[in-house]
């Protein structure tokens, strides 16, 4: 008989509609990703009860497209992976809804996965032969921790934000801009044309923190210089104010990890969730991990934003550890780190 470990993965936290199927937490048969960015748009961010209608329509489709595509039928599943918290309640009730209903009437386990631990544990998929320890910087719209990985779901949070997460203070400076939703890819490429060193944006140290981050006092900079330029009836520099709020986050959270590298002696980084899919942080990180001979892990950008293999990777050393969730799992909008385990542990 054989050991491997087949899984079912379903994502459904925010405005992606996503399935997967993954083999051994590190192979990815099928990723299916269905995107509501184009409606969203017309409003300028996430809409949450447009969100959750969505992912209804999209939820049996995507499912149906994974396991065609990983080739795998209902009996070659060993279990069901979903995200159940954090995240919009009504989104993440739907894929926890029919991850319920799939698994009971397949007879197969249940495992709840935390969002962050499956943004985390992409790294696995991009790097084979990753384990743990390493440090891991999550940026994200909902969060910016920096997290020690101690083991497989096993995290320490070093620091996090007091105020908006890093993609958050993206999207924010992005529509203030007139760059659109999502903010983070926009800025990203409004910032290719221009000068990074054209404002000195403030970036935000927090003394007595040690590794916390801040990121409102910065987007209010953006904000007031914006407003300053509109006033003077000049035209906003979008470009140039883009790519120096850009790398003002940027020198931040590379800041923070690398300081954070430095005193714990772990020689492995890796970074996480939507903001890492930043080309200049991925630049800047690429080359201070050189300098320093630190190996570092950089999921691809569709491994970064929302998606279901990472729920599948998340999953499957859930499972190994014996997590089972039963039909009482329920969406957790606000589910910290560290409480999954004891949550959800099956007794
Ligand atoms: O991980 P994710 O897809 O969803 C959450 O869990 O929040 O992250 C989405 C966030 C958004 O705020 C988006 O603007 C940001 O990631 N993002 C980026 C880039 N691509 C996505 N931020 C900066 N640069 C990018 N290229
Ligand atoms: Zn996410």
């Amino acid at each position: 008989m054989s050991n491997d470990v087949t899984l079912l993965a379903i994502e459904s936290s925010c405005d992606e509609t996503a399935a997967a199927v993954v083999r051994n937490g590190r192979e990815v048969l099928s990723d299916i990703i269905s995107s509501q960015i184009d409606i969203h748009t017309l409003y300028g961010g996430v809409v949450p009860e447009i969100a959750s209608r969505k992912h209804v329509e999209a939820v049996v489709p995507c499912v149906e497209q994974a396991l065609r595509e990983a080739g795998v039928t209902l009996s070659g599943l060993d279990g069901v992976a979903v995200t159940c918290g954090p995240g919009l309640v009504g989104a993440l009730l739907v894929g926890v809804s029919f991850a319920k209903a799939f698994a009971y009437s397949a007879g197969l386990p249940l495992v709840g996965v935390h969002h962050i631990d499956g943004h985390i544990s992409a790294c696995y998929i991009e790097e084979p032969s990753l384990e743990p320890p390493f440090l891991c910087l999550v940026a994200s719209g909902g969060h910016s921790h920096l997290v020690r990985v101690a083991d497989y779901g096993v995290y320490e949070i070093l620091g996090q934000t007091r105020d908006d997460a890093a993609g958050e203070a993206f999207d924010k400076v992005a529509r203030a801009l007139g760059l659109g939703y999502p903010g983070g890819p926009a800025v990203d490429r409004a910032a290719r044309e221009g000068n990074d060193t054209a404002y000195a944006f403030p970036q935000a140290k927090i003394s007595e923190g040690g590794y916390d981050f801040s990121f409102s006092g910065l987007k209010s900079a953006v904000l007031n210089e914006l407003n300053r330029q509109r006033m003077a009836g000049e035209d906003p520099r979008v470009s140039d104010i883009a790519a120096s709020f850009q790398r003002a986050v940027v020198e931040v959270l590379t800041e923070h990890l690398l300081a954070a590298a430095e005193e714990t002696g772990i020689r492995t980084l890796a970074i996480a969730g939507g903001v890492a899919s930043n080309s200049c942080l991925r630049e800047r990180l690429e080359t201070a991990c050189a300098e320093r001979g630190l190996t570092f892990i950089r999921p691809r950008p569709v491994l970064c934003t929302d998606n279901a293999a990472m729920i599948g990777a998340a999953g499957y050393y859930a499972y190994l550890r014996g997590v089972r969730s039963d039909l009482a799992l329920n969406a957790e909008p606000n589910l910290s780190l560290g409480t999954r385990e004891r949550r959800y542990h099956a007794r």
